[in-house]
Parts: C-alpha cells; sequence; structure tokens
C-alpha cells in the first residue's frame, strides 16, 4: 500500500516567536494510506484542525515536513498539485459553498481546473448521483436543510476527483438525520469510488466505521490502531482515554454495563451488530 500523506517530525506553533506563541502540534509522525477511511479524534484544542491543515497546505510546519503523494508542501510550487489530490470540507457547509444554485456550486471546482465543459457536466453528474442529490440540482442553496448543503459541499470536493478528502467535523452541526446521511455519503465514497477519507470527529459512532483511528492530545499522537484495538483494551487504555475526553461506543458501553450486571458478553464489541450477535449465544 501507498503512503498517501506523511508528517515526518510534524511541529507546528501559531504566532511563532511572539508572546502569545501557542504550541499546537509536537513531533507528530503519522501516515494516512491510500484506499483507507481513517479517524482523527480528540477533544477540542487537541489539534485535530491544525493537522488536516496541513495535508494539502493551508498550513505549513513550523518544523519537520509533510509528504502528500510524495511531495513536500514545504515547496510553494508544489501545493497546487497537492490540492488536487488532497481536499478538504469543512465544519459550515456555508463557509465552503460559493454559488447559490446546487449544480452551479458542484461545477465551480472543476471549472476552475479550467477542464473542458463536456468533462464539468460528466464531473457534476458522478457528483450528484454519488452523493443522491441529483434531484436537488437546480434548487437554490437557502432551500436545503444544513445536511443536505454539506452534501453539496462533499460533491464539489469530489468533483475535483482528488485521491483523498480530508473532512473536519463534516456532522458536527447537524442534526441527527443529517449526520447519519453525511456519514453513509462518507463511507460509500470510500468503500465504492476508493477515495482515501480523513474522518476529523469527535463522534465515536463515526470513529467505529473507519479502518483505523487516531486519538490526540495536547498536540501529539496518544493512540493510533483499529477501532477495536483502542476500544477494547485494558483498563489502564479505558481510564488513558477517559482522561482524554473520549466516550465508548454506545454498543460498547450498553456491554460493559451487561458485563457488570454479570451477563457473558464478548469483550470485543464496537458494533451493534456485534452486541446483537453474542446477546444471541446467551443460554
Ligand atoms: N488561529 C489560531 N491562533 C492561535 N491559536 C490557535 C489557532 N487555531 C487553533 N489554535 C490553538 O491550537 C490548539 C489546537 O487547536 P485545533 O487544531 O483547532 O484543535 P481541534 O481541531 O482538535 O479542536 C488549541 O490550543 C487552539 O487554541
Ligand atoms: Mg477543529
Amino acid at each position: 500500500m501507498n503512503k498517501l500523506i506523511e508528517t515526518i517530525n510534524l511541529s507546528y506553533c501559531y504566532k511563532a516567536g511572539t508572546k502569545e506563541e501557542v504550541k499546537a502540534l509536537e513531533d507528530v509522525n503519522i501516515a494516512v494510506w491510500q484506499g483507507e477511511i481513517i479517524a482523527i479524534t480528540g477533544q477540542n484544542g487537541s489539534g485535530k484542525s491544525t493537522l488536516a491543515r496541513h495535508f494539502n497546505g493551508l498550513l505549513t510546519p513550523t518544523t519537520g515536513s509533510v509528504l502528500a503523494g510524495g511531495m513536500s508542501t514545504n515547496l510553494k510550487e508544489n501545493i497546487r498539485e497537492i490540492r488536487k489530490i488532497v481536499g478538504m470540507v469543512f465544519q459550515n457547509p456555508d463557509n465552503q459553498l460559493v454559488s447559490s444554485i446546487v449544480e452551479e456550486d458542484i461545477a465551480f471546482g472543476p471549472e476552475n481546473l479550467g477542464l473542458p465543459q463536456t468533462e464539468i457536466i460528466e464531473r457534476v453528474e458522478w457528483a450528484l448521483n454519488t452523493l443522491k442529490i441529483e434531484e436537488h440540482r437546480r434548487e437554490p442553496l437557502h432551500n436545503l436543510s444544513e445536511g443536505q448543503k454539506q452534501q453539496v459541499a462533499i460533491a464539489g470536493v469530489l468533483a475535483m476527483k482528488p485521491d483523498c478528502i480530508v473532512l473536519d467535523e463534516p456532522t458536527a452541526h447537524l442534526d441527527p438525520r443529517g449526520r447519519r446521511d453525511v456519514l453513509e455519503s462518507i463511507v460509500r465514497l470510500n468503500r465504492e469510488e476508493g477515495i482515501t477519507i480523513v474522518l476529523l470527529t469527535h463522534f465515536m459512532n463515526e470513529v467505529i466505521y473507519c479502518d483505523r483511528m487516531i486519538v490526540m492530545d495536547q498536540g501529539s499522537v496518544k493512540m493510533q490502531g483499529t477501532p477495536h484495538q483502542i476500544f477494547c483494551q485494558s483498563e489502564h487504555q479505558k481510564e488513558q482515554l477517559h482522561k482524554m475526553g473520549l466516550d465508548y461506543p454506545v454498543a460498547s458501553q450498553l456491554a460493559a454495563g451487561l458485563k457488570l450486571e454479570g451477563f457473558d458478553i464478548a469483550t470485543d464489541i464496537i458494533h451493534t451488530k456485534e452486541l446483537i450477535n453474542s446477546l444471541c449465544q446467551l443460554k
């Protein structure tokens, strides 16, 4: 497998060299592998957004380096190419949407790439279909729910055909339905379109759909592994996660509660399905 993004001894300070200097990242060494869906989690202020903004050169390291598609973000001349590889979706779609009509907004990115008109039309169709928002194509954005607007923002990035899409807490402002629909779209982009996904989130019920997860705290990486590895560990590790302000997936919490009540439940549960299987095996 290919490393699509790699950070090497990455440290970052806001307002470096001034009295208000904030050390936001310290010696971060991680990789994002081509084709995976990876969650970056951690409480507010842990450095998730600062890290993600390094992936396409929105920020560049104070020390260390970041490679995207093998190119260093430290070199200005690489940034244009890097942004074709790594697209970015933000928490609030209103900060990302530029036109008033859905399909015009989605076409904006490909138009800026200078693509021929036929290719632009094809890409907009593909993005509308993939995000399942064809029926809204002619609608003004202000008619849409926040969740639908976020789908349009994702479609706009998708239409640029990046290898990787980084989403910074894309569901934070959404209602439960919007959150579910956006999560489904993100997983579909990965599983069906092969797009590498980096999902920043503090919802553990989103994290469990990822192949791997990274836990950040105070600007450094504290844990990484599969969701099963992170959530099904020793009491010590559980305590550590708790200290870092993280929840457990709902199914894990239920399983732990049942175990306390004396039920013989499996100890490696993070998905509802796994909980049901374990319950069905009870005598
Ligand atoms: N523009 C900024 N100027 C100064 N400090 C910032 C700025 N943005 C973030 N920070 C600080 O950097 C640290 C990491 O923040 P951030 O990356 O936004 O974390 P997260 O996304 O996990 O909430 C925090 O201490 C935050 O206050
Ligand atoms: Mg953030």
